[in-house]
């Protein structure tokens, strides 16, 4: 009991110094923040002169808030997520790793998601790009635990970067560091819920005329005949080897989300509808109608990693009226 507590003591210690190291180090006045989020989870809030805003939990490496200049949330959330972990967090951008969906032994979608990350105290390769921005790299690597039901050391960073405009990057990286020689396969998605005003005048620019595996017909391949996707029924799809931008198109609130992407050849688009919907116990029922996930992937054709190489991701959302 003793020992556990102490063991406690010396980890908040180990945070508090690490927290402070990275205000210290990275902070232009009040850019970064560690601070406790909801049920006492720990969250990192990145903030810009101009107003917008980012805040990401360690729990899940989970963006759950990016605001733009005007203070207006532009990511969805459902007010029935469930912050208590192992439960995944029902929106914002969760992460899709080492496994999308059901596509492999594991949890839907994996269990990055569902792990407490770390802060990098030390970030190598802060380009130019970074430096104008106000950032925080995130950590992963697997425990014990992990290697019971995934057998593969690995070091996962992401960093998230709130560009000057607003921007939000997720760059990330993926080592393989077995020293065993072992080589891993995984399947990948940043799992974005868009806030809308209504899915009725929601347009996705982009996947028109590709070719996607249709989820709610046991992954069947269909060319999408339209130009822009609209969405009035339960809808989830893989679009293969899609362009490196997709936007949403927000008609009521003229808005638009532009999703640039590298190194993720797929994107999903989901929405569950009414009645699916009614089955999840972390979302509400009419919430369907505020939300899309446009999910920026690498599905297809999964990662292969040999011992000592490495997969870069990158995710960056803007808006433009
Ligand atoms: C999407 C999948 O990416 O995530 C859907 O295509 C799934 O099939 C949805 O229902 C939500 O998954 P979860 O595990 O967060 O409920």
């Amino acid at each position: 009991m003793i020992a556990s507590s102490s063991c406690q003591i010396m980890r908040s210690l180990h945070f508090f110094i690490f927290f402070s190291a990275l205000i210290t180090t990275y902070s232009t006045s009040t850019a970064v923040e560690i601070t406790k989020g909801i049920n006492g989870l720990d969250k990192v809030i990145l903030r810009q002169t101009q107003g917008s805003g980012v805040e990401v939990y360690l729990y899940g490496a989970h963006v759950t808030s990016w605001k733009n200049g005007q203070g207006q949330e532009l990511l969805f959330v459902s007010s029935k997520a469930i912050f208590d972990p192992p439960k995944p967090i029902r929106g914002g951008i969760p992460i899709c790793f080492p496994q999308f969906s059901n596509l492999g032994t594991l949890q839907s979608h994996g269990f990055a998601r569902n792990r407490l990350w770390t802060v990098d105290n030390n970030p190598p390769n802060v380009t130019s790009e970074v430096a104008n921005g106000v950032f925080v790299d995130l950590l992963l690597k697997p425990t014990e635990e992990d290697l019971k039901i995934w057998p593969h050391r690995f070091e996962f960073r992401m960093r998230v970067t709130l560009g000057p405009t607003g921007d939000l990057m997720l760059a990330s990286s993926i080592k393989n560091t077995d020293a065993d020689g072992k080589l891993f396969t995984f399947t990948f998605a940043h799992h974005t819920y868009f806030s809308v005003s209504n899915i009725s005048g929601v347009e996705v620019k982009g996947l028109g005329k590709l070719d996607y595996l249709d989820n709610l017909k046991n992954r069947e391949r269909a060319t999408e005949v339209g130009d822009a996707i609209t969405i009035k029924s339960e809808f989830d799809r893989v679009y293969l080897s899609t362009p490196t931008e997709i936007s949403i198109l927000d008609q009521e609130k003229k808005r638009t989300f532009v999703v640039q992407k590298d190194g993720l050849p797929d994107a999903v688009v989901w929405n569950p509808w009414e009645a699916k919907a009614k089955t999840m116990a972390d979302f509400g029922e009419d919430e369907f109608k505020y939300m899309v996930c446009v999910e920026a992937a690498a599905i297809e054709k999964p990662i292969t990693l040999k011992p000592g190489e490495e997969w870069k991701g990158r995710l960056q959302l803007s808006t433009r009226l």
